[in-house]
């Protein structure tokens, strides 16, 4: 019944993987970012205590799908395929692709990526996005655990160019004026994509979330916190 989660002392677990700025990162030691703001003011509006545990990419999915975690935000798309697997919150977010290369590159377009030796995060969409120009496990995608990483190699000079969600490839190149990088995106090769908080399949609190996040973008909360973030 309406209220029954406040007089609830349930702790819920949840997870993050913090190589996604600036939606989650780490600061000083800290978690921080926009889904950690978000998911604070959820929980507060939801009535949750919870406890967040920054992981790994594939094994916050592995807890999310055998119920140990309660839930996860980490910039998680929501696609068809994830919803065989999990439950997803309403949207909270919109994202599409972009590619970041190293200047002097000939990228102008998605499909130029095909030239080039292009590093992804390992299980994400972005990953997906390039081997569906590229192939299947082609030799010239690098794939890494983090995004960080597939970043690194990008400077390193590893691979050429890094295809990420738009938001934190614009984080990326704001924070790292002399990596001698560029960025494109293409509405031709890249779709547009939507945020969820992602839950095992059944979640029982799932629409909790639901209610609380309609409860924030309507009350202006969710305004606030985006405006913190990304400044208008
Ligand atoms: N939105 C993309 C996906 O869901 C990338 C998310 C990567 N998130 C992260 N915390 N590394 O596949």
């Amino acid at each position: 019944a309406e209220g029954d989660a406040q007089s609830d002392s349930q702790t819920l677990n949840v997870l993050t993987e913090s190589g996604f700025k600036p939606f989650s990162f780490l600061d000083k030691g800290e978690v921080v970012g926009f889904d950690i703001d978000l998911m604070d003011a959820l929980m507060k509006e939801a009535g949750y205590k919870y406890e967040l545990k920054n992981v790994g990419w594939e094994s916050m999915l592995a807890s999310v799908q055998s119920g140990e975690a309660d839930l996860a935000i980490a910039g998680i798309t929501m696609n068809e395929d994830r919803k065989q697997t999990y439950d997803f919150s309403s949207p909270y977010f919109e994202s599409t692709h972009k590619i970041v290369f190293r200047s002097g590159e000939n990228i102008t377009s998605g499909e130029d990526i095909k030239n080039v030796k292009v590093g992804v995060q390992t299980g994400t969409t972005g990953a997906e996005a390039v081997e569906k120009i590229l192939g299947k496990n082609h030799e010239n995608i690098a794939k890494y655990e983090s995004n960080t990483l597939a970043f690194m190699s990008l400077q390193s000079g590893d691979v050429d160019a890094v295809v990420t969600d738009n938001v934190v490839a614009d984080e990326y190149v704001a924070n790292n004026p002399d990596a001698n990088v560029e960025m494109i995106t293409d509405p031709e090769t890249f779709e547009s994509e939507f945020y969820g908080i992602m839950f095992p399949k059944g979640s029982e609190v799932k629409e909790k979330f639901d209610a609380a996040l309609e409860t924030l973008i309507e009350n202006g909360t969710y305004t606030e916190i985006y405006k913190e973030w990304f400044g208008v």
